[in-house]
């Protein structure tokens, strides 16, 4: 399968799937054909960089409207082909126009147990909230913020030495889990198919 991965940041995430890919370029199933970034400079894309692989930036300052970055946007994914295309920490909500394209094709992860803690400050807001639990969630996207249906979860125990300065420590401590996590959903959506039910997803052939 192609992927196609979307980040805003230092990119872990993608250093994982990278990994994972080269210990087992045919078993894996799935290859990164292209990485794409919403800002110019990320070491994301200096990871793919250094992987051979091509990139390309998608700045919203630079379009007249959130609808015309959301058309160059679905327009870059696309040359490449994409069978999944993996936001790794992409902050950017993607428009209409992406999700007409690729929407039961897009997933994303987010670093806390959804529905729960939402939006670009999940590790902080659980936090805030005083869980004793926390996680990451692999999810399809859809149009609202971290809604979309669940692929795979992983749980992360919150310790009396998370407060709320420590939430660096805890979103690392959640990151080990994410990366592995991730690593391991897409090679699964990619090796076994998957259908998406309403709010489930199945995983396995379509049809089988
Ligand atoms: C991940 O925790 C992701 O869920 C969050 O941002 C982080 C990205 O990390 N939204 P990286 O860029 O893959 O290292």
């Amino acid at each position: 399968a192609r992927l196609v991965v979307l980040l805003s940041g230092t990119g872990t995430n993608l250093q994982a799937l990278l990994d994972a890919i080269e210990g087992d370029p045919e078993g894996y199933g799935a290859r990164v054909v292209a990485v794409g970034a919403d800002r110019h400079g990320t070491l994301g894309a200096e990871r793919a960089e250094r992987a051979g692989i091509p990139t390309f930036v998608c700045r919203l300052g630079e379009y007249e409207s959130r609808e015309a970055w959301d058309a160059a946007l679905t327009e870059a994914v696309a040359e490449h082909r994409p069978d999944l295309v993996v936001s790794a920490g992409f902050m950017k909500i993607v428009g209409k126009t992406f999700l007409a394209g690729f929407g039961d094709r897009f997933i994303n992860t987010h670093p806390a147990l959804l529905p729960s803690f939402p939006g670009a400050h999940g590790v902080r807001d659980a936090l805030a909230h005083g869980v004793k639990v926390t996680g990451c969630t692999v999810h399809f996207v859809d149009d609202g913020v971290d809604t979309g249906p669940i692929i795979a979860q992983g749980v992360v125990e919150v310790t009396e030495e998370d407060t709320a300065e420590g939430e660096a420590a805890l979103h690392e401590r959640i990151k080990q889990v994410e990366r592995k996590l991730l690593v391991e959903a897409v090679g699964r959506l990619a090796r076994d198919g998957y259908r998406i039910e309403g709010r489930k997803v199945h995983l396995g052939h379509v049809g089988e």
